[in-house]
This record gives C-alpha cells, sequence and structure tokens, in this order.
C-alpha cells in the first residue's frame, strides 16, 4: 500500500530541492554508458514531478547541471546537454497542460545557445502557470550565485542605490537566484546515491532546511520515495533556534 495515505497534507513542504545524484553508477552496474543513466534519470524527473503535484508541492527545484559539470568528459557533457534540451522540447506540452511553470536559476548565458533557446521558449510557454514551478538548477552553483549576489550589492552601494548600513539577511536574500524569480527557501533537500554532501547547491538558502539522504540511486528514485521522503520530514521538529516548549 502507498505510504501516500499517511502523509498530513497540511503540512507538505512548499519547496522540495533534489541533488539527482547516482546516474552514472546506476548505468555502470546495468554494464551500460553513463548517458543511459541520465536518460533513465529522466524518468525520475517525471515522476517525481508528478508526485509532487500530488501532494500539492508548489515549488520543485532539480540540481540538473552545476558549473563543475563542465569539468566531465566532453563526450558526457554534450549528451546531457543534448538529453536536456530533448526532455524540455518533449515535454513542454505536457507541463504546460498539467499547470508547471518552469524556470531556471542556473546561468543561462553560458549554455550552448540551442540549450538557451529551448529553455526560454519553455520558461516564455510556461509563464502563466502556477500549479507547481519546477525550478531548474541549469549551470548552477551556490557560490556562483553567491559571488554574482556580492558583485551586485557592490555595485548598487556604489551608484548610491543601496546603503551599506541597510543591508541584513532579507537584503541579501533579495540578490539571490532564487528571490528573483519569487522563489522560496526551501524546507526539504532530498539527495540520492548514499552521499552525504551538498555539492555546492543552495547553500544561503538551505540554513534552515531539513536534510533527506537516501541510497536509491536517482534512475530508481519513485513517487513512493518522495512520499517517504515527506513523511520523514513531517517526523521532524524544525525549531529555527528556538527550544520545543517555545514552539507550543
Ligand atoms: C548526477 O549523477 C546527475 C547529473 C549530473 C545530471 C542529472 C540530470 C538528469 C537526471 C537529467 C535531468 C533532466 C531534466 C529534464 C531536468 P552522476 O552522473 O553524478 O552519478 P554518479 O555519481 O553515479 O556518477
Amino acid at each position: 500500500m502507498s505510504v501516500f495515505s499517511d502523509i498530513d497534507l497540511t503540512n507538505v513542504p512548499k519547496h522540495i530541492a533534489i541533488i539527482m545524484d547516482g546516474n552514472g553508477r546506476w548505468a555502470k552496474k546495468q554494464g551500460q554508458m553513463r548517458l543511459h543513466g541520465h536518460s533513465v534519470g529522466v524518468e525520475s524527473v517525471r515522476g517525481t514531478l508528478k508526485a509532487a503535484q500530488k501532494m500539492g508541492v508548489k515549488y520543485l527545484t532539480l540540481y540538473a547541471f552545476s558549473t563543475e559539470n563542465w569539468n566531465r568528459p566532453k563526450e558526457e557533457v554534450d549528451g546531457l546537454m543534448k538529453l536536456l534540451v530533448q526532455s524540455i522540447s518533449n515535454e513542454v506540452e505536457e507541463l504546460n497542460e498539467s499547470g508547471v511553470r518552469m524556470l531556471n536559476i542556473g546561468d543561462n548565458s553560458q549554455l550552448p545557445v540551442d540549450a538557451q533557446e529551448e529553455l526560454e521558449s519553455a520558461m516564455k510557454r510556461t509563464e502563466h502557470n502556477d500549479n507547481i514551478h519546477l525550478v531548474l538548477a541549469l549551470n548552477y552553483s551556490s557560490r556562483w550565485e553567491i559571488t554574482r549576489a556580492m558583485t551586485e550589492i557592490a555595485q548598487d552601494v556604489k551608484d548610491n542605490k543601496l546603503d551599506p548600513s541597510a543591508i541584513n539577511d532579507e537584503v541579501v536574500s533579495s540578490y539571490m537566484a532564487t528571490a528573483k524569480s519569487g522563489i522560496p527557501d526551501p524546507e526539504l533537500l532530498i539527495r540520492t546515491s548514499g552521499e552525504y554532501r551538498i555539492s555546492n547547491f543552495l547553500l544561503w538558502q538551505i540554513a534552515y532546511t531539513e536534510f533527506h539522504f537516501t541510497d536509491i540511486l536517482w534512475p530508481d528514485f519513485r513517487d513512493e520515495d518522495l512520499f517517504k521522503a515527506v513523511l520523514d520530514y513531517q517526523s521532524r521538529e524544525r525549531r529555527f533556534g528556538q527550544i520545543t516548549e517555545q514552539l507550543k
């Protein structure tokens, strides 16, 4: 029986972020090329998105390609870019019909031109939707995002648009790629494949995020696994620096 019925639908994370890891190892176990793992991983993206919609999650952020992933063998980088372009192109109509809005928090400008165009077109096509936001972290890393924010803050101070004494954590947040697209901080971060790292993902935004790590490799990740992660989240006491008695 599905664990879906055990979920308290009044306490579902509004924003779930996922580090989709283990595609390469999954493929290797099957005696296949790494790219095959990424292709099968797209199926997990599809299922996870539907499961998130079923629970009423409003933002699903997927770490699809980090700024460090450019250092992988060229064949894998090219294959991944092609897969992303094809997947977005194949899925955009169905995503649009099911009320999905697509966003990217990464650096679009450094992607291959066809990927930039496909992404821009999908974001435009789905801009009026709000059932769920599918946020791709594509050519993203936190250090890139934070460095850019610092540069923009420095420029605004220099241009007398920002008073240094007015800089607080809300102001800093507003310079992050997430805030620029109206994306709240995630309540839950999932990482698959048994690795216990954050890998330069949403470092500013995860200050009070709950973490769920699973050994499942991303191509094997199913809706039940997402439901279990949410149940795990619902078992946590989120104190935000306070003590239990203050939460009553
Ligand atoms: C990490 O596994 C996965 C990636 C770097 C790419 C993830 C991309 C996809 C699943 C395609 C997503 C598609 C859309 C449309 C969002 P890894 O290659 O690092 O695995 P390993 O640690 O086992 O080598």
